[in-house]
């Protein structure tokens, strides 16, 4: 990529988070400027990164700090099951916030944390199958990662902005168990997957990609990903030998695992045992 067509200063939301924190080291040494929009203060700032704190659901913070960026990762927001109004709250309105200060600031190109939960009843074999699963989500956080596709979709279509909804399957440092094996998204593809988002300015529209290295044991199709520049290079196998292989998705056959297991209630008002902790 020509470096006139790079991204210089970019905004990414929920920047005191795993998945940020995770991306930092390599966006620094790719040269971006970084601003860490997060409800607390990213820690242990390089020189190219700038922390501010406020919420995403905030239009005033959101349109003053995305000024003069030239993309935008949100990462920001719930990262699991919560009450109903909690999660339209953060993570829907959030999106909605978040796109609408990109426009106005003539942002074009978006990265959105979509999840694998935005597809969690469908069969494991389905995700192969299909470059693009149609939304069937398991839990409310799940609805609110569909309704954050349908919102990069209105703002593609509508103000020809580049959106990419990456559907992520676990991110991390390294795979932490069976389900992981096949879900992994490593640092460095995580970070190959920004580039792709933020870089190429050849295809405005809404692209809905798996966020997923290329796993041995994946089931995820890459498709989608590669037909926007995302070229996976990373393999959870590499760590097989560390993790416990019992369990995982075998339970019930679904994307959604635990989450889409027979009997399993949305909402964490009704697990509050899982809520506490
Ligand atoms: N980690 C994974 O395996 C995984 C898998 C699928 C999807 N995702 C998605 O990726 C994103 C990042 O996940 P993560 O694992 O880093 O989660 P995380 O909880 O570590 O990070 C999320 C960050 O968002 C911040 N945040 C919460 N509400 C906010 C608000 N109103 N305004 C600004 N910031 C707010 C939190 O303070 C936190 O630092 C989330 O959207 C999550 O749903 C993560």
């Amino acid at each position: 990529m020509p470096a006139a067509q790079k991204a210089q200063a970019i905004a990414m939301t929920g920047g005191a988070g795993m998945m940020a924190t995770l991306l930092r080291p390599y966006l620094a040494d790719a040269g971006y400027e970084v601003r860490l929009l997060d409800l607390v203060e990213a820690r242990n700032l390089r020189p190219n990164e700038v922390a501010l704190v406020g919420s995403v659901t905030d239009p005033d913070f959101m349109n003053t700090s995305l000024r003069a960026t030239s993309g935008v990762v949100h990462l920001g927001g719930l990262h699991r099951e919560m009450t109903w109004q909690e999660i339209v709250a953060t993570n829907i309105t959030g999106t909605q916030v978040t796109l609408e200060a990109a426009r106005r600031n003539g942002v074009e190109r978006v990265l959105l944390a979509s999840s694998t939960h935005a597809v969690g009843f469908h069969d494991l074999a389905d995700a192969a199958a299909d470059a693009v699963l149609p939304p069937r989500p398991d839990t409310y956080y799940g609805v609110s990662k569909v309704a954050a596709e349908a919102l990069g979709s209105l703002y593609a279509d509508k103000y020809g902005m580049k959106v990419v909804s990456t559907r992520i399957g676990t991110g991390g440092q390294r795979p932490g168990n069976a389900r992981t094996l096949g879900s992994w998204l490593s640092p460095a593809d995580s970070f190959r997957l920004v580039e792709a988002a933020l870089n190429d300015l050849g295809a405005p529209g809404h692209h809905v990609v798996w966020a997923v290295s290329a796993n041995t044991r994946g089931w995820a199709n890459l498709q989608a990903g590669r037909r926007i520049g995302y070229d996976p290079q990373d393999d959870a196998e590499l760590y097989a030998n560390e993790v416990d292989t019992s369990g995982g998705n075998a339970e019930t056959g679904l994307l959604g695992g635990f989450w889409a297991s027979d009997g399993h209630r949305v909402g964490m008002d009704n697990y509050p045992h899982l809520a506490a902790k």
